[in-house]
């Protein structure tokens, strides 16, 4: 406080100070309350920032943005901070200040007839599926981290999730959007048609930009009728390649209602299991499993075609074994011990993640080929590959062999990395199929970008952030 008075009293306050001054204190926190926003989900990594901005609605987030141009600072866009590539979270030279859009929480419109809403960026994945269902209709972006992350993040990442094979990336869901730009501008493009050709579709920029090129404040989003049936089946079978077997089985049988189709080693029931010591594990002892959901609406028998495709699956000797929930109870738990391998990784400790894909015909081979040469290089640690095959889209993670102590932890990580992605480079995959670039995966992702492809994106940003205010230092350097 002695401080600030004597920096004032001088003319020469903090950048801190002068946003206070500037905003407002009830927009901006400074000090020990942005710790939590400087730190990543797994809590790998703890930085600092100048101050936290918390604007409650467009014109404060234009202000916002005004104020940090203004000061020259770096500008890093939050939503849940549940991103899993370092890109809400503000480098470590803490020069920079975060924008949440915590507080920008309301769901705008609601229009039942036009299977459409619109959302502003700061409501919360979950919550925003539930008021949709509670007026009959369906929002299918799903995704373990819902129940934190937020609209505006899920498109500023173009969020992938368990439904992707159906109704696709987030990027599918967007009908058009609300954006700050890196001068404090407003992009107005909260259309709501399906259909719209004229020329370039300029949304298209925003969305996996990773909040390098404005601040998105509101999504207008397609909804789906509500589906009335769902069937959730754990299946037990030999192999990966018998699970994508079983996958494209399901895509020819399943009349195209086939919702999700997630793949699990058995290590997965372990991890769940130590992360939520009540869940149920109904199948165990088996070598793969994949969960799979069938969902519909109207005039069709779910449950029917679900017992169908498994009498088949049984017959054709790819299934060993398998249960259908019988229950919304029964369905959550098989999706808990899904989404608590996350949590169960994350306690046992700091690992090497994954978001890769390969086209779908290799991804057996490829996961294969990986995993043995992780476990040649690199003896004692531990592979688990698991997620969404139907996208050809694996999370292949390496837990270090955690007795070699603590300062070997991040060598090995860096190595599990690079022996992955030279099998990846072998297969002409991504090294991001869902979670984006952010600071995590700049280097890696750099390394492999096309030239063209680079003069294209530094052209982009520079025309459009010519001060290079937005998320510096996320997705690609620039000189
Ligand atoms: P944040 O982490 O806050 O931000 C992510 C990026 O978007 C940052 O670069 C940030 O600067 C930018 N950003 C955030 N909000 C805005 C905005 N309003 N305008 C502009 N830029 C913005 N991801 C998947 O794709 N599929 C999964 O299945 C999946 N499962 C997950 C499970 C767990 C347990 C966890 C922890 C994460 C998972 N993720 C998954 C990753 C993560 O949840 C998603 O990337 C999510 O979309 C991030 O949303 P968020 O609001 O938390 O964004
Ligand atoms: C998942 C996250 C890690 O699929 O993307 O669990
Ligand atoms: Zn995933």
């Amino acid at each position: 406080m002695i401080e600030m008075d004597k920096t004032a009293q001088t003319g020469d306050m903090s950048p801190a100070a002068q946003l206070v001054e500037m905003l407002g204190p009830d927009l901006v926190l400074t000090g020990e309350a942005t710790l939590p926003y400087c730190r990543d989900w797994h809590g790998d990594v703890q930085t600092g920032a100048i101050a936290v901005l918390r604007p409650r609605s467009t014109p404060e987030v234009q202000a916002c943005v005004k104020a940090a141009a203004a000061l020259r600072l770096g500008v890093v866009p939050q939503g849940g901070n549940t991103g899993l590539v370092l890109g809400a979270v503000p480098e470590s030279s803490g020069a920079q200040v975060v924008i949440t859009l915590e507080r920008m929480t309301q769901v705008r419109t609601l229009d039942v007839d036009n299977f459409s809403a619109v959302v502003e960026a700061g409501v919360v994945l979950e919550q925003f599926k539930e008021t949709v269902a509670k007026a009959g209709l369906f929002f299918p972006l799903t995704l373990g981290a819902q129940g934190s992350c937020r609209i505006g993040g899920n498109v500023a990442t173009n969020a992938g999730g368990v439904n992707v094979l159906r109704y696709g990336m987030t990027r599918d869901l967007v009908l058009g959007l609300e954006v700050v730009l890196p001068d404090g501008s407003l992009f107005e493009g909260l259309s709501l048609l399906r259909k719209d050709n004229r020329g370039i579709d300029l949304k298209q920029m925003f969305i996996g930009a990773e909040g390098t090129l404005g601040i998105i404040t509101a999504v207008s989003v397609k909804l789906l009728p509500a589906p009335d049936q769902v069937a959730t089946a754990l299946i037990a079978l030999p192999k990966l390649a018998d699970a994508i077997d079983l996958y494209r089985r399901a895509r020819r049988e399943c009349c195209d209602l086939m919702s999700a189709f997630e793949f699990m080693p058995p290590l997965a029931m372990v991890l769940a299991k130590e992360a939520m010591p009540d869940l149920q594990i109904p199948l165990t002892g088996y070598p793969a499993y994949a969960l799979i959901e069938i969902s519909g609406s109207g005039l069709v028998d779910i449950d029917a075609l679900m017992e169908r495709f498994l009498e088949t699956a049984f017959e054709s000797g790819l299934a060993l074994d398998g249960v259908v929930a019988q229950s919304h109870a029964q369905a959550k738990n098989l999706w808990d011990i899904r989404e608590g391998m996350n949590l169960g990784q994350a306690e046992r400790g700091r690992h090497m993640r994954s978001d890769i894909s390969v086209p779908l015909s290799r991804l057996a081979e490829f996961v294969t080929e990986a995993e043995a040469a992780l476990t040649a290089e690199m003896p004692g640690c531990v592979c688990v590959s698991y997620g969404h095959i139907g996208d050809g889209n694996v999370h292949l993670n390496v837990m270090p062999d955690y007795s070699l102590g603590e300062d070997q932890i991040d060598p090995q990580i860096s190595m599990a990395k690079k022996i992955m992605n030279a099998v990846l480079d072998r297969y002409d995959g991504s090294i991001s199929a869902e979670h984006g670039i952010g600071r995590l995966k700049k280097e890696d992702f750099e390394a492999r970008l096309p030239d063209v492809h680079r003069a294209l994106l530094t052209s982009i940003k520079r025309a459009v952030d010519p001060h290079l205010i937005m998320n510096p230092g996320c997705q690609i350097d620039l000189p």
